[in-house]
């Protein structure tokens, strides 16, 4: 086939950092506190700013606690299990990268001794039947790695004896998450907003608020800590961060979220990202080539979507070979300009992986596809012959 003409405008389809907001630009920042205390009444109004905004655009119920933590998401969810686990058994669920990592760490670093891991391999999600919700509950809301991700609320009982433990980094901003079924909720700035990285957020109900408060069942370095002797710090819920943020991020953070509100706060965002996996479903449906790593169409994301390359030549390929064979393909696509950081996370299967988040536009996803179906025939090509 013929080279493609049509270049995306935006060629940034990374799936962290993800594409800034349309029309970014530097200069929305000049506003920073650069070289200003986070502490001063200006700092901490910003960082304020940054709660108040993303409960409301996430439509937070009024009596949880969100805050600023170190450490992105990562820091996020890990600050939560230190700081957690233990109290009773826990169940996690396992079916790609992130989520293997939490089960790891509650297994093999924690060493906790009631544990369940419901596992499902690359593409699946775990039996969510089989959770006992009376225990802790670990999951991965979207499976950034996989392009999996828990299709509805419907699995979770709103009456529950333990604490639902949710990494939301990858469905934040981009799809409905059920307030009155989760706990404690985690995402990072640079996700589906488009934010800087290196910051994460934190976002906790009444009830575990009140067992965070309790004395850990380990100790725990400052970093982790969201409370002390006297309790859950508040003040980290007003916006005094545990220790300093970048207030060039901070600005960054809040550019992202007051276009996510102009826009239409999550409705708009939502249909966004919709459109951008529609996309990308017409194109399936005429490709001979590649399929969706998900099983199910419901459990399919909307953000990180993932792809698998089905032609029998690439299935016949090692594990090695499917690996350069996707690099080929997604270095000739980012040579031309036309598509940037297209490859499968490097623990998941070979294939590519598109981020279809609100803030990459659907334009810019039909304008790489082709591209995608040029790729793949030079690929072919160099690597079946
Ligand atoms: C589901 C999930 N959890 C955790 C992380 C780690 O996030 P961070 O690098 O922001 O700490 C990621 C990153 O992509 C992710 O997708």
């Amino acid at each position: 086939m013929s080279k493609p003409t049509v270049r995306p405008s935006r060629p940034f389809f990374s799936s962290g950092p993800c594409a800034k907001r349309p029309g970014w630009s530097l200069s929305g920042l000049d506003q920073a506190l650069l070289g200003r205390s986070h502490r001063a009444p200006e700092g901490r109004a910003r960082l304020k700013e940054v709660i108040t905004r993303s409960k409301d655009v996430l439509g937070i119920p009024l009596d949880w606690r969100v805050g600023i933590v170190p450490a992105s998401d990562t820091g996020a969810v890990e600050m939560v299990l230190w700081a957690l686990a233990g109290e009773r058994g826990i169940d996690v669920l396992s079916f790609e990268s992130f989520s293997g990592t939490w089960a790891q760490d509650l297994r093999d670093v924690l060493k906790i001794e009631d544990l369940r891991v419901l596992d499902a391999p690359y593409g699946e999600l775990p039996d969510l039947t089989k959770v006992e919700w009376d225990r802790d509950v670990v999951l991965t809301w979207n499976g950034t790695t996989s392009g999996v991700c828990i299709p509805d609320a419907s699995a979770i009982p709103t009456e529950h004896g333990g604490l639902v433990i949710c990494d939301a980094t990858s469905a934040a901003f981009a799809m409905d998450l059920p307030w009155d079924r989760l706990d404690i909720v985690t995402w990072s700035w640079q996700k589906a907003l488009g934010g800087e990285a290196a910051h994460g957020m934190v976002a906790l109900s009444p009830r575990a608020a009140a067992r965070l408060a309790q004395p850990s069942p380990r100790p725990l370095p400052k970093i982790f800590r969201l409370a002390n002797k006297k309790g859950l710090i508040e003040a980290i819920f007003e916006g005094d961060t545990i220790n300093t943020p970048s207030m060039l991020c901070v600005e960054d953070a809040l550019d992202g979220l007051r276009w996510a509100e102009q826009i239409g706060g999550l409705p708009a965002l939502k249909a966004r990202s919709q459109q951008n996996l529609a996309a990308v479903t017409k194109w399936i449906g005429t490709a001979d080539w590649v399929s969706f790593l998900s099983v199910g169409e419901e459990t399919r994301s909307s953000t990180s979507i993932c792809l698998k390359i089905t032609a029998p030549w690439f299935e016949s390929l090692s594990a090695a070979e499917k690996g350069k064979a996707v690099k080929h393909l997604t270095d000739l696509v980012a040579k031309e300009g036309a598509g940037y950081d297209l490859a499968s996370y490097r623990d998941a299967p070979a294939g590519l992986r598109i981020w279809g988040g609100a803030t990459v536009e659907t334009a810019d996803i039909e304008a790489l596809l082709p591209w995608l179906d040029w790729a793949y025939e030079q690929t072919r090509a160099d690597f079946s012959a």
